[in-house]
């Protein structure tokens, strides 16, 4: 399956900080936005460019500029949002949508709750959620996004648990998958172990 993870020394210096449990909200959603950069543009390098004939101050070239090409970014609620910004800043003309879907503390089976979605047919579509545990959110998602008509959609994660991992694998087989690291295994309670809590409190405060 191709998992690619971020290899790069600030990726692991990022992470580490997003670990700390000393580190605030305010400084967590900085990091956040941080490593999802590295991971919006590691998860478009192979979007497709073209030539334009320029003119530098010194001479004509033909160089290659981005095709036109409408990207949309899914970020699953909660969570998913402290990861929308970077696809925003790089990528202006991307279209946003929405998928709610929340984690039942006792079973820990994401429940749906919100959906809006713009056009996905013909699109590169990007799901982004910081966290896959049980990959049951990512799964639901994909689900979701595929009915409306997406095709081959990219999953974008921070910090992902191998059993995630599989069962996207297993219910989505080929997804491309992006991540920041790939934690050892999920407790008792299904949070990533050694992870970094809960990612929506730690974004939100709650
Ligand atoms: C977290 C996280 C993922 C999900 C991952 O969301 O943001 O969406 O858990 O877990 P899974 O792989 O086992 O499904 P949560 O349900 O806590 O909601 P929130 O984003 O609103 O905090
Ligand atoms: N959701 C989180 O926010 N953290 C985990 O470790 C697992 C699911």
């Amino acid at each position: 399956m191709p998992v690619h993870i971020l290899d790069h020394p600030l990726a692991a210096h990022i992470i580490t900080h997003l670990r700390d449990q000393t580190t605030k909200p305010a400084t967590f959603r900085t990091l956040a936005y941080q490593i999802s950069l590295l991971l919006a543009i590691e998860s478009t390098s192979e979007i497709e460019t073209e030539p334009k004939v320029i003119e530098t101050p010194l001479e004509r070239m033909t160089s290659r500029v981005l095709k036109h090409q409408p990207l949309v970014v899914v970020p699953i609620l909660r969570a998913g949002l402290g990861m929308v910004q970077p696809f925003t800043d790089l990528f202006p003309d991307v279209s946003v949508g929405y998928v709610g879907l929340e984690r039942d503390h006792a079973t820990a089976k994401a429940r749906s709750y919100y959906c809006k979605l713009p056009p996905l047919a013909g699109r590169h579509v990007f799901v982004v959620d910081p966290m896959l545990a049980t990959g049951g959110s990512a799964v639901s998602a994909l689900d979701v996004i595929k009915a409306q008509g997406a095709v081959n959609p990219t999953l974008v994660s921070i910090v992902a648990a191998p059993e995630g991992v599989a069962e996207v694998e297993k219910h989505h087989p080929g997804t491309v998958i992006h991540i920041a690291t790939l934690d050892r295994e999920l407790n008792e309670k299904k949070y990533i172990l050694p992870g970094l809590g809960d990612f929506g409190d730690r974004l939100y405060g709650t």
